[in-house]
């Protein structure tokens, strides 16, 4: 398949949603109660786990996108530049999946049942199990971390972009 040179609407309307849900991911579980034992999700666990699996489904989608919908490295990149972008970005995918994934184990070892939005019943990955639950919410935050780095070193190389090389990178990703 030949690589196209430029973003198409659906990869960058793909990527601002996510880009947004994934902010208000990371305020929902920052500010939604702590976990207690027995505890049965409220408001905030319930929107956290909906806008989370809302990003599951389109961090999926994207990359499916992506793997059917190429686009090759901005060719005026020096070669470390277009290797270490594109690691970055196979990273993002691979920590966006990893965060949610947990994210979901841990809601299934716990045993809860969740509506969607309070709207559609979520299926659970496995049953309850709170010695798995403990070590899941482990991973689930080391990836949260992880993933909070990775888009830290993208965020700011995409200003770097900008301000220091002065170049077109960014418009890429930005509308025509
Ligand atoms: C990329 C998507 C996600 C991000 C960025 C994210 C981020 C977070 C954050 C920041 C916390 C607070 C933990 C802390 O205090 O350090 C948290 C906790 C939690 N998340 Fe997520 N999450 C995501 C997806 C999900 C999904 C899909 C689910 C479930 C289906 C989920 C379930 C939970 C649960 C159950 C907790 C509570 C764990 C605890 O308080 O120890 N998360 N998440
Ligand atoms: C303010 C925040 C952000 C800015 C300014 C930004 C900017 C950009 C730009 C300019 C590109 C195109 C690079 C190129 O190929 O020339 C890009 C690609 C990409 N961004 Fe972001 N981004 C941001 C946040 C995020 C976040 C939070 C994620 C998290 C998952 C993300 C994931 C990606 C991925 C995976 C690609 C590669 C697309 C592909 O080829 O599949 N970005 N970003």
């Amino acid at each position: 398949m030949t690589a196209r040179l430029q973003y198409g609407t659906t990869a960058k309307v793909l990527h601002w949603l996510i880009v947004a849900l994934l902010i208000m991911q990371y305020l929902i579980g920052w500010l939604m109660p702590d976990i207690h034992r027995g505890m049965k999700p409220g408001a905030g666990m319930t929107f956290h786990i909906s806008v989370g699996m809302t990003i599951l489904v389109l961090i999926v989608l994207r990359f499916a996108w992506r793997l059917t919908h190429p686009v090759a490295p901005e060719s005026s990149l020096p070669p470390w530049q277009r290797l270490s972008s594109e690691v970055v970005h196979w990273m993002l995918y691979v920590l966006v999946l990893a965060t949610t994934v947990t994210g979901w184990l841990f809601a299934s070892y716990r045993g809860w049942s969740v509506a969607l939005f309070y709207v559609m019943p979520m299926p659970m990955l496995a049953s309850d199990n709170a010695a798995a639950g403990k070590a899941i919410d482990g991973l689930h935050q080391a990836s949260e971390w992880a993933l909070l780095v990775l888009i830290g070193i993208h965020v700011a190389s995409a200003f770097a972009h900008i301000f220091v090389y002065r170049n077109r990178i960014m418009q890429r990703m930005l509308p025509e």
